[in-house]
Order: C-alpha cells, then sequence, then structure tokens
C-alpha cells in the first residue's frame, strides 16, 4: 500500500460507504458472541468457529455469485458476505457499535463528514423495527459529532432487487425519522433491476425534500440505460448523483448529460479493481475527473474490500491516476460541492 502524507493528512468527506459493509471481522465475531449466533459461510452454513477463522473467510469473499476456489473451499460471493452480516444485528447497542466503529475509523483518517448509506429493508424484513435501527445510528452520530468531530447524515438506502411497492412500504415507515435522513438512494443487486421500476417512490421523495442518488455499479448489463434513467428521469428530472457510474467515460453523451446537470459521481477504485483490470478502471477515472466532472473518491463496503478504506482508496488514485496534490484537494472539493451538508456546514468544511 502506497503511503502518501499528504493524503494521510488532508480533511475527508466521504459519501459512498455502506455502514453495514463496514462490518470488521472483529465485530461480526463479536456480535456473534453477544447474541449466541452461529457464524457461518454461505448458503451451505459451512461453520467458522474461531475469529481466525472468519478473518480467513473475508479475504475470501469473491464474485457476485457461489464460487468454490480452487483448493476446494467455499468462498462467500460478496453479497453473502454482506447479507450476512445484516443477520448478526439484533439490538439497538449493535447498530450502535456498527456505525460507532466507523466513525471511530473515519475520525483516525481525518474524515470531517460523511454520508453512510443503510439498507432499512435489509433489516426490516428480519423483523427488525425501524426505530431500534435509527436510535442506535443515531446515538453514535450524536457522540461522533461530539467526540469525535465526525459530522454525518445517514442516505436511506432501498433494495432493487426487491419490489417497488415494498420500497414504498419502507420509504412510508422511515418518514418519521427524516430529520436524520438526507437523501434516497438505491443498491443492492442491479442485474435487470433498473431505476425505472422505482420512479415513483423517487418522485415522491424528491417532493417530500429528499436528495436523490443511485447506484449504477461499474460494467453491469444495462448499465449505460441505468445510467441515463439516473441521470435524466429519476425523481421527475434526475438524480443529483450517481453511485459509481464509471460507465458514463464510455459514451461522449453521457459524459456531456452528467457534465451540463453537474450530477455528482461517488466513485470507489478498490472496489472495482477486484473485478476489473486497472486499464479498465484508471483510465475512466482520469477521463470523468479531467473533464471536470464532480467526483468524489469513497470506499464502499470496506470492511468486504480487504481491508480498504476511503484513505487506502485515495492513496491508490493517487497513484494510479497519477494525481498531484492541487488534485487531490480538487478531489475533496468536488466532495464538498456534491454532498448534501447544509450551506454552513459546507462553509466549514472547505
Ligand atoms: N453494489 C450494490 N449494492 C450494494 C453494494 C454494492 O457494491 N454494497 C452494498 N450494497
Ligand atoms: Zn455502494
Amino acid at each position: 500500500r502506497s503511503n502518501d502524507k499528504f493524503v494521510t493528512d488532508i480533511p475527508k468527506i466521504e459519501l459512498h460507504v455502506h455502514i453495514e459493509g463496514t462490518m470488521t471481522p472483529e465485530l461480526r465475531w463479536k456480535l456473534a458472541q453477544r447474541n449466541k449466533i452461529p457464524l457461518t459461510v454461505g448458503s451451505e452454513k459451512v461453520p467458522l468457529s474461531t475469529l481466525a477463522e472468519t478473518r480467513e473467510a473475508y479475504q475470501n469473499i469473491r464474485g457476485r455469485i457461489g464460487a468454490t476456489s480452487a483448493d476446494g473451499k467455499r468462498n462467500m460471493t460478496f453479497f453473502e458476505a454482506y447479507y450476512g452480516g445484516f443477520d448478526l444485528l439484533q439490538t439497538e447497542e449493535d447498530y450502535f457499535d456498527l456505525a460507532m466503529g466507523y466513525f471511530e475509523r473515519a475520525a483516525k483518517m481525518n474524515v470531517r463528514y460523511c454520508e453512510p448509506f443503510f439498507d432499512p429493508q435489509g433489516h426490516t424484513r428480519r423483523g427488525i423495527p425501524i426505530d431500534m435501527i435509527l436510535k442506535g445510528f443515531k446515538r453514535a452520530q450524536i457522540k461522533a459529532e461530539h467526540r469525535l468531530n465526525v459530522r454525518s447524515q445517514w442516505i436511506m438506502c432501498m433494495l432493487r432487487d426487491m419490489s417497488p411497492e415494498s420500497a414504498m412500504d419502507q420509504y412510508e415507515a422511515a418518514l418519521p425519522y427524516k430529520d436524520m435522513i438526507v437523501g434516497l438512494g438505491l443498491d443492492s443487486d442491479e442485474y435487470e433491476r433498473p431505476p425505472s421500476l422505482f420512479y415513483d417512490l423517487f418522485k415522491r421523495a424528491r417532493g417530500d425534500g429528499f436528495r436523490l442518488t443511485s447506484h449504477c455499479d461499474f460494467n453491469q448489463k444495462d448499465t449505460h440505460d441505468h445510467i441515463r434513467q439516473v441521470a435524466e428521469r429519476l425523481g421527475g428530472t434526475g438524480a443529483e448523483r450517481i453511485d459509481h457510474g464509471m460507465n458514463v467515460a464510455d459514451q461522449e453523451d453521457l459524459m456531456e448529460i452528467v457534465k451540463s446537470k453537474d450530477i455528482g459521481m461517488t466513485i470507489c477504485p478498490c472496489a472495482y479493481v477486484r473485478h476489473a483490470s486497472e486499464e479498465a478502471v484508471f483510465p475512466r477515472i482520469r477521463k470523468l475527473f479531467d473533464a471536470g466532472i464532480k467526483i468524489a473518491i469513497a470506499s464502499d463496503d470496506p470492511a468486504y474490500m480487504e481491508d480498504n478504506w476511503v484513505l487506502h482508496n485515495l492513496h491508490l488514485v493517487r497513484e494510479k491516476c497519477s494525481f498531484n496534490n492541487k488534485d487531490m484537494v480538487q478531489l475533496q472539493s468536488n466532495a464538498v460541492s456534491i454532498c448534501w451538508a447544509g450551506d454552513e456546514l459546507k462553509k466549514e468544511l472547505l
């Protein structure tokens, strides 16, 4: 890992991190012990009986569908690892610990402001009440602001592989907590789940005052159509941000739309290099940046991506895109520009 002092020290903003994707093997182990839930790998439920085995399972997260490695060991796919972690979250204290763990890590990297995602449906479909989740998060958020000087606002993401009706029901159930939720996003498995399925919900959410974003993961089927739907139609006239959206760089008309509508993009390089070559990743990032599109660098699911947090993602682009100090500052001012903090806070962050 490269380690550049300028990047290490610079004040940071993180706009694309799934709070459930920050569950370290240590926290997974602790929650399993505390809630007396056996830890397993994959749908076959191969048991994990020590923290060391849990750490090893995290190092072998591969692909999107079940995969067996060359040595015959069953590996977790990303979504198995990610959603498997949800089952361990059972009490308000668990949600507090999850969020506080991220905020503490953020403080150490000099992250001053963040907008973490959470996936309410992934919890409420297991019978967890929405107020338990948000009470835990809120307590951590307040403590992080006062003790760590890390400010935050939450983005509620809908699971696009569940139905639009389920998303609408979840949205309505979360409305009483609107004061701590700044935006609405769309995540989970994108395969044959276009943003257009959720137009009604996003239009309503914009009317209710939520800021809008959606995942368009790198190199997904129909990605250019999905990007166009998010940029031009989501919420009526298009979302304000696109999460990932790297394939914008493939088509000049998409570049033009994103640029002219001043749509912000959250880019998570460590997530892409797990599945794509460096030549596919870094020239695209450089192209978006050089075109003046407001990209901000983030971590996505750092615990499940070989422990690469926002700091490592910044080190990586600095090296692989040959960004200089001025460029690294530009990435942070992009993040301030596209973030959803109020004007007062934005001024403080600049
Ligand atoms: N892609 C889609 N949905 C997600 C991801 C991701 O990388 N991480 C958490 N939810
Ligand atoms: Zn993401």
